[in-house]
C-alpha cells in the first residue's frame, strides 16, 4: 500500500465489505486485527446507502455500536440508547458523555473501503 503525503493516509484504504453485506440502517464490526486500530470499527450504513465508520465500543459502557441502529445522522447504542454523530463521532444523546472516533470511508463499485485514523 502507498502512503499519501497530502493526507497522511493510504491511497486505497482497506476493503472491508460489500455495501450489500450491510443492511440499511444497521452496521457490521471490523476487527482491530484487520484495521490495526485499538478498537474494532463499526461500519454503519444509512438508508441513503452511504456508509460511515466509528470506533465500535460505546464510550458509555462496552456495547457494540455495530449492533445499534442508524437514525438519521446518528447511530443509537443498543444498550442504553446514547447517540453518536456518524460524521464526527460526537455524542448527540446521553447517557454517554465522551465522543467516539470517526474514520473515513469510501464506497467504490459497491465495495466499502476504510481509512483507519483518517477523519471523514
Ligand atoms: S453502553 Fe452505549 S449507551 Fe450505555
Amino acid at each position: 500500500m502507498t502512503a499519501h503525503s497530502g493526507n497522511g493516509g493510504d491511497s486505497t484504504g482497506i476493503r472491508v465489505a460489500s455495501v450489500d453485506d450491510i443492511p440499511e440502517g444497521e452496521g457490521i464490526a471490523i476487527s482491530s486485527d484487520i484495521t490495526g486500530t485499538d478498537d474494532d470499527i463499526a461500519i454503519l450504513r444509512k438508508e441513503d446507502g452511504t456508509c460511515w465508520a466509528l470506533n465500535d465500543t460505546c464510550t458509555h459502557e462496552t456495547a457494540s455500536l455495530a449492533e445499534g441502529w442508524v437514525e438519521g445522522d446518528d447511530v443509537e447504542c443498543p444498550l442504553h440508547s446514547s447517540t453518536f454523530n456518524l460524521r464526527t463521532g460526537k455524542v448527540d444523546g446521553l447517557p454517554a458523555t465522551r465522543d467516539t472516533v470517526a474514520h473515513r470511508v469510501e464506497v467504490r463499485d459497491g465495495e466499502v473501503y476504510l481509512f483507519p485514523g483518517e477523519r471523514p
